[in-house]
């Protein structure tokens, strides 16, 4: 069964304070981008108008934010922990030198040579931890990634690829944030954590600022905005990153937010329902077809942002996101399982009976525009292979 809770705590213009308004204020000045423009294989990725597909599904039109490729990791992480190590790096650097790290000295090896050896931790469900592995190399630093046992073999694989090392740990995403932590404190490692817990504020708010590059690159395409944004949320940094950059850009007259989360890992929509206005760990087996949307608990900052400023929380069955990944495919775009989530939310809504009463009110037609964020590739070939190749080649959203 769907789930969906429209969320009483929306706020036409949400009074944020500390901590989360600081990022929020990163994201509006786009302390960012520097970064990422001096950073080998950056380009904005392509924003699709998926006209066919949205005559389709019966809408006005359909935007694609498309992440698959970005710096050739597969999905959109690399824009959260490149800034959250060059955040990093810069501190060391000014505590060593007295003087700033420009971010086109970034990957440079004086870095290295100045600062000695370092060593990155991350937990990861896979594209985080890639990340995070990747920026790692790109510096000349280690990283140490820890995954859940069960994660499949080929994305352990292209962690491994970036260098790093990998732990398993026996558990969820959840348990490995936990293990990482402990193991970091111990030997004295840099943790990259994207979800933000008591003492762990800072990186994880840059990383948020660094997934808003994505929403930043869309508003310097396009001028008019669009009825309605779907978001996923894991943790919650992406949501969150949209969501203030949606707030930042039309206050009030922003597009309807609708957040999209995995019905057995609905962190968002099970704390909006809970109703305290604070955050719970989600109730489901943490298990789904979306791993990247498996995490239990909200990021502590991605939290009242998401609060004050989504429209609608949806929770989807793994068995709306094959439809969506075909229809992606017969379009022109790869997506992933968890890259697919935002399109299968879309559907789920356009489409199924007991989701009647959200779209009703949501009011959705022929008129409107959405954007939908892709934000993976293939990143499980095999799984992709299954899914979308073996399926049917015609059939209709
Ligand atoms: C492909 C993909 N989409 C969405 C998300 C969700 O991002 P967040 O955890 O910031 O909510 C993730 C997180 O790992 C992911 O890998």
């Amino acid at each position: 069964m769907a789930r969906f809770a429209f969320n009483p705590f929306r706020r036409d213009l949400p009074d944020w304070s500390a901590p989360e308004l600081a990022f929020v204020t990163a994201i509006r000045d786009r302390v960012q981008l520097p970064l990422h423009r001096a950073l080998p294989g950056y380009a904005p990725t392509p924003l699709r108008d998926l006209a066919a597909l949205a005559r389709e599904l019966d809408l006005g039109g359909l935007l694609v934010k498309d992440e698959a490729d970005r710096f050739g990791l597969g999905a959109f992480k690399g824009l959260g922990a490149s800034f959250a190590v060059y955040s990093v790096l810069r501190r060391l650097w000014r505590d060593k030198t007295g003087a700033d790290l420009p971010p086109e000295r970034f990957a440079d090896p004086t870095s290295r040579t100045r600062l000695g050896a370092l060593t990155f931790a991350a937990a990861t469900d896979g594209n985080h931890g890639r990340a995070v592995a990747w920026t790692a190399r790109l510096i000349g630093q280690r990283a140490v990634i820890f995954m859940p046992e069960d994660t499949a073999p080929a994305r352990i694989r292209a962690v491994a690829n970036e260098g790093a090392e990998v732990r398993r740990v026996a558990g969820t995403f959840d348990d490995c944030v936990a293990e990482c932590a402990r193991t970091a404190a111990r030997e004295g490692w840099q943790v990259i954590a994207d979800t933000a817990y008591p003492g762990n504020l800072d990186l994880p708010g840059r990383i948020m600022t660094g997934y808003s590059t994505i929403f930043a690159e869309i508003a310097d395409e396009i001028d008019e905005r669009p009825d309605a944004v779907f978001l996923p949320a894991g943790v919650g940094g992406i949501a969150a990153a949209g969501a203030a950059s949606c707030v930042l850009r039309d206050g009030a007259a922003r597009p309807l937010l609708v957040c999209v989360e995995p019905v057995e890992s609905a962190g968002f929509l099970e704390s909006i329902v809970y109703g305290t206005g604070e955050p719970i760990a989600a109730r489901g087996n943490q298990r789904s077809l979306m791993v990247g949307l498996c995490c239990g608990m909200p990021s502590l900052l991605a939290w009242p942002i998401v609060r004050d400023s989504v429209d609608l929380f949806l929770a989807i069955e793994d068995d709306e996101v094959p439809l969506a990944m075909r229809a992606y495919r017969r379009h022109g775009v790869v997506a992933g399982e968890s890259g697919a989530a935002t399109l299968a939310g879309l559907i789920a809504l356009l489409r199924r009976a007991d989701l009647a009463p959200a779209r009703e009110r949501l009011g959705l037609g022929l008129r409107s525009r959405v954007l939908v964020v892709n934000t993976e590739g293939a990143t499980d070939p095999a799984r992709y292979a299954q899914l979308v190749d073996a399926g049917p080649r015609e059939e209709s959203p």
